[in-house]
């Protein structure tokens, strides 16, 4: 693991590892002595950190003198859970866990300033200054959403950069319907995943660019998970997969899925010369509005009918003047 980030400590990978060893071991109670020696410290500091472990919600039965053993599998984003998971991936090596950091994409575009390598993941339990779109905040409550970054490094133009946004909607879209396939997301252009018309997932695409090529972008990826509740400001636009679907969903599973489906997105876009074609002409099939839709673009003050997405990933819209292609700013139906 790297060094720790200026902005937040990173949480102490001995809580992983301890979690990893209580998965591994499961069907019986790890005495703490077995533990300590595993992960070089003493038993006083086990117990301490299992009651760190405790504070973030998981359930360790025991005790100093007998050993622990989990009560229920752990629903955090450790790197020693997710790991795992993600080998033969591009974002298996370099996770990055954070129990509260202000925003996962300051610390992905700090830590790609100084030469973090590609596929580095920044994943917080929670963020008390997520940032979306514009102006907006990201509302980042404990361990209910999945607050994610992932750093890459193309070899792309910055004005091919958009298809990175809609590849990471893509994904989110396969990952909620590989675990559950009766739930159909719908995406909208460019950076939403909506549940029943509401929010369920924004993405916040940030890079660093000279004029002809990228050094890097952080695509940031915020998942409701298991809200139970919006704040009152939020009630009308966002949902969670909780609430679409009455049930808690883990956020290791979701997690782990959008990051497989986001890798093979990925290496086909490098790989494959038909890839961008292939993920604009998916991104309209799972849209309901990228074409046929009456929609107002609020900062560029006109209005018109979409027509699907252009070479570059950005949308038509048929005016009573002509075709306008919409750069950036919202899209909203009317
Ligand atoms: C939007 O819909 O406006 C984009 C929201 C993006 C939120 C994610 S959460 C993880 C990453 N860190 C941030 O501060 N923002 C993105």
């Amino acid at each position: 693991m790297s060094a720790p980030h200026k902005l937040a400590a990173q949480t102490d990978a001995r809580l992983g590892r301890i979690v990893r060893l209580l998965i591994d071991h499961a069907t019986v109670v790890v005495s703490g002595t077995k533990l300590a020696a595993e992960i070089g410290t003493s038993r006083s500091e086990v117990w301490r950190l299992v009651q760190q472990l405790r504070d973030l919600g998981v359930d360790i039965a025991g005790h100093p003198s007998t050993g622990y053993s989990l009560k229920s599998m752990p629903d955090l984003l450790l790197p020693d859970v997710l790991a795992p998971q993600l080998q033969g991936t591009l974002f298996g090596k370099h996770i990055h866990h954070y129990y509260k950091i202000g925003s996962t994409n300051t610390a992905a575009l700090e830590a790609a300033s100084t030469g973090a390598p590609e596929g580095s993941v920044f994943l917080a339990e929670q963020q008390t200054a997520g940032r979306g779109r514009g102006a907006n905040q990201w509302h980042s409550a404990r361990s209910v959403g999945i607050y994610c970054s992932a750093l890459l490094r193309p070899a792309l133009p910055p004005s091919d950069v958009l298809v990175l946004t809609l590849a990471a909607g893509l994904a989110v879209h396969s990952a909620i319907q590989e675990i559950d396939a009766r739930v159909v997301p719908d995406l909208k252009w460019p950076n939403d995943v909506l549940i029943d018309g509401k929010k369920v997932c924004g993405i916040l695409t940030e890079m660093h660019a000279e004029v002809t090529r990228v050094r890097y972008v952080v695509v940031g990826i915020g998942i409701n998970v298991n809200q139970s509740s919006f704040p009152a400001d939020l009630q009308a636009i966002a949902t969670s997969l909780r609430l679409a679907t009455g049930t808690e969903w883990s956020r290791v599973e979701v997690c782990v899925a959008l990051l497989r489906s986001l890798d093979r997105e990925y290496r086909s876009l490098l790989e494959n010369p038909d890839a961008a074609d292939s993920i604009r002409g998916r991104f309209e099939e799972r849209s309901s509005s990228a074409r046929g839709q009456r929609v107002v673009v609020e900062d560029g003050g006109f209005e018109g009918v979409t027509e699907g997405l252009d070479s570059r990933g950005f949308l038509q819209v048929r005016t009573a003047q002509g075709m306008r292609t919409v750069l950036s700013g919202v899209v909203s139906p009317c």
